[in-house]
Order: structure tokens, then C-alpha cells, then sequence
């Protein structure tokens, strides 16, 4: 196997002295800066290469409220350098050795659990992995004693994913580890939308003029808050859509078009982002049944022909065949569901490495 910049590039490891790609800022040294869980005006798109990386300078990824543009390409960039990693025959490289890593899972999770996993084998991380049952979370303990019990034996980074929003907020506020979030309630999943972005990126190109239909639970979706955060940081055009009772107020306020016909939110679609209607955290009522909201806002191969030639189709899983989405069009070529989860990977990785102090110019050295 042929020593890459990335099998060079070991935590620890020297910092490169030039920076990276053309037009990526490259990541800056640490610097304490407040996390917020309210919402702002968006991210300049034009910010200023000498200026900080607030977020990822933190070193926590927290959510995609405050990344700036440059931030977002950066995560981009590494995560197709770090794509390479998953098509060799042996899918490992030594960037995070010596790196202690808890994935704290306190919902469950298919798909982030098991792709955080990965991306850290991939990068030579020691695991550890919770969740509520394994945890004494179950009798009784708080998140936070549980977090401070863990830091006690000196992790690096935590991976946290809670039912309660602003749950990877107050660990950022208390621990010494870098957290990042994977999923706070209904409040925000930034590595989903980075690697939704990651998708649309590979596929169209960009993602500033696309048009983007996002159709279903946008009440309770914390995929379609980080979504929006991040497509309307770097230029998109955002249609949303869902019956009146599952559209949460003051949604125009985060840039979207908000429709509650399927149809108008459709026409013209390059992408359309279809999301699973979240029966757990809701309190019932907001729609008769499951066959009179796939009939009005279920997505069918009809209802597809109402998009762009060429446009794709997404959904962050888990599938409610039948619900929001026909099986048809889940499995029919337009689809990027699996890309989406095989992206997932390579976008973790890039976070993960970023977050640790790596640099998208010493990949590239
Ligand atoms: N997309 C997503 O968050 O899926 P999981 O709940 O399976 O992690």
C-alpha cells in the first residue's frame, strides 16, 4: 500500500506550514467561543479567509447554526480526501492512534452509531461504545455525572446523541473532551446535513442555486433544522412542505418557502429531501392515518416527474415505506439513500479528524 498524506498524517503529527486547498481556510488553533442553541441570522457566505473558524475552533461540533461557508467546504474537502480511505482493500489509516473516543447513544440510532464507529476504526481510534440500557443512565444518573464519570478516564472526544436538544451543548459546557453532536432531540444533526450536503455536492456539482424540496415532519426534525442552516449558508433555494399542524411558526424566519401541498413544493426540485414522520415524538392528531398522508404527501413516481430531469431523491432514514415515501422511489434510480449512509462514513471521519486539530492541508501535503 502506497504511504498517503493521510496514513502520514497522525495525530500529533506536524502541522503543515502552508495552507490548504485553494479558497479552504484552513482550520486555527483553539479559541473559546460560546455555543448557542438559539437561532441567528445565517453565516456570512464570504467570510474573510484570515478570519477564526468559530466552530470548529471550538473544537466541539455542536450543530451547523454558525458554521460559516468556508467551514462547511472544509469538512466537504477532507471528507472526499478521506473517501479514498473506504475504497481500499485494507479501510484503515493511522490518523487518530492513540485517540480515545465514547460514542454515547442515548437514543437509538442505526445508521450514526454505526457509521461514527467505522469512521473511527477507519482512523485507528480506540472506541468505546454506550448506550441508555448499557448505561447507569437507566438507574438513575445524570447525563452529566455520566459524562464526567467517562472523562474520568481521559477520552479525547465524545459522541453524543440524546433525546433532550441542547444535550451536547451542556456536556461542551462542563467537559474537557471535544463533543460532537449526533442528533439533540428535535434541535439539530449537523453530521446528517454534512453528509446530505456531502451527496448533493458529489452528484450536482454545488450546492448554491439548487433548488431543494425537504417534504414531511418538519416539526420534530432536527434534520431539517441542520439542513436548512447549512444548504441556506451556501446558497440553496429551500422549498419545504408538510400538513399545517406538523409546520413549526416562524420557519420562513430560517429561509425557506413553506408549502402544505406536496406539488408546489416538487415543480422544479434538483433535489428532493424527503424526512420520517417522527410518530415518537409526537403527541398524536396531526394527521388522520398513515394512508391519508402518504395520499397527500407521500412521494410517488408521479409526483417525482414534477421535479427537475436528473433530480435526486434523498431521505435520512430511517424509511417509512409507505408513509412518506412510495417503495418504488425508494429503490428506484433516482435514489441516493445509500450513497447518503456510505457518504456518512467519510464525512465522520473528516469531522472527526478536524475536530482533533488535523488540517485539510496537511491531507493534501
Ligand atoms: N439518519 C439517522 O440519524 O439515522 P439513525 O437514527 O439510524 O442514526
Amino acid at each position: 500500500m502506497n504511504e498517503t498524506a493521510i496514513d502520514r498524517s497522525a495525530a500529533g503529527g506536524r502541522r503543515p506550514s502552508r495552507p490548504g486547498k485553494a479558497g479552504v481556510p484552513p482550520a486555527q488553533p483553539a479559541r473559546a467561543v460560546a455555543g448557542s442553541t438559539v437561532a441567528a441570522s445565517p453565516a456570512p457566505r464570504d467570510a474573510p479567509a484570515a478570519a477564526p473558524l468559530v466552530a470548529l475552533a471550538q473544537r466541539h461540533l455542536l450543530g451547523i447554526q454558525g458554521l460559516l461557508a468556508g467551514e462547511i467546504e472544509l469538512i466537504l474537502d477532507t471528507a472526499r480526501a478521506f473517501a479514498e480511505v473506504s475504497r481500499r482493500p485494507i479501510k484503515k489509516v493511522p490518523t487518530l492512534r492513540g485517540k480515545t473516543i465514547v460514542n454515547l447513544f442515548m437514543e437509538p440510532s442505526t445508521r450514526t452509531r454505526s457509521s461514527f464507529e467505522i469512521a473511527e476504526k477507519r482512523l485507528s481510534a480506540d472506541t468505546l461504545n454506550f448506550s441508555l440500557l448499557d448505561s447507569s443512565v437507566s438507574k438513575g444518573e445524570t447525563l452529566l455525572d455520566t459524562a464526567r464519570n467517562l472523562e474520568a478516564m481521559a477520552p479525547d472526544m465524545i459522541v453524543i446523541r440524546h433525546r433532550a436538544a441542547g444535550a451536547a451543548h451542556l456536556l461542551a459546557r462542563h467537559c474537557r473532551s471535544n463533543i460532537i453532536n449526533a442528533g439533540d432531540g428535535s434541535h439539530e444533526h449537523p453530521t446528517q446535513a454534512l453528509l446530505d450536503a456531502y451527496t448533493i455536492r458529489e452528484r450536482k456539482g454545488r450546492l448554491e442555486g439548487l433548488r431543494v424540496a425537504i417534504v414531511g415532519d418538519l416539526m420534530h426534525s432536527r434534520v431539517l433544522r441542520s439542513n436548512l442552516f447549512l444548504l441556506r449558508t451556501m446558497g440553496a433555494d429551500l422549498q419545504v412542505c408538510a400538513p399545517p399542524t406538523l409546520v413549526p411558526v416562524g420557519l420562513e424566519r430560517l429561509g425557506a418557502t413553506v408549502h402544505t401541498r406536496i406539488e408546489p413544493a416538487l415543480e422544479g426540485a434538483d433535489v428532493i429531501m424527503m424526512l420520517r414522520i417522527q410518530r415518537e415524538r409526537q403527541q398524536g392528531g396531526a394527521f388522520p392515518t398513515a394512508r391519508e398522508y402518504f395520499n397527500l404527501f407521500g412521494l410517488t413516481r408521479e409526483r417525482v416527474r414534477l421535479a427537475k430531469k436528473g433530480a435526486i431523491i434523498m431521505h435520512p432514514g430511517p424509511i417509512n415505506r409507505g408513509v412518506e415515501i412510495d417503495s418504488a422511489v425508494a429503490d428506484g434510480p433516482e435514489s441516493v439513500i445509500l450513497e447518503q449512509v456510505a457518504n456518512g462514513v467519510s464525512v465522520r471521519m473528516a469531522v472527526l479528524y478536524l475536530i482533533s486539530g488535523g488540517t485539510l492541508g496537511e491531507l493534501a501535503a
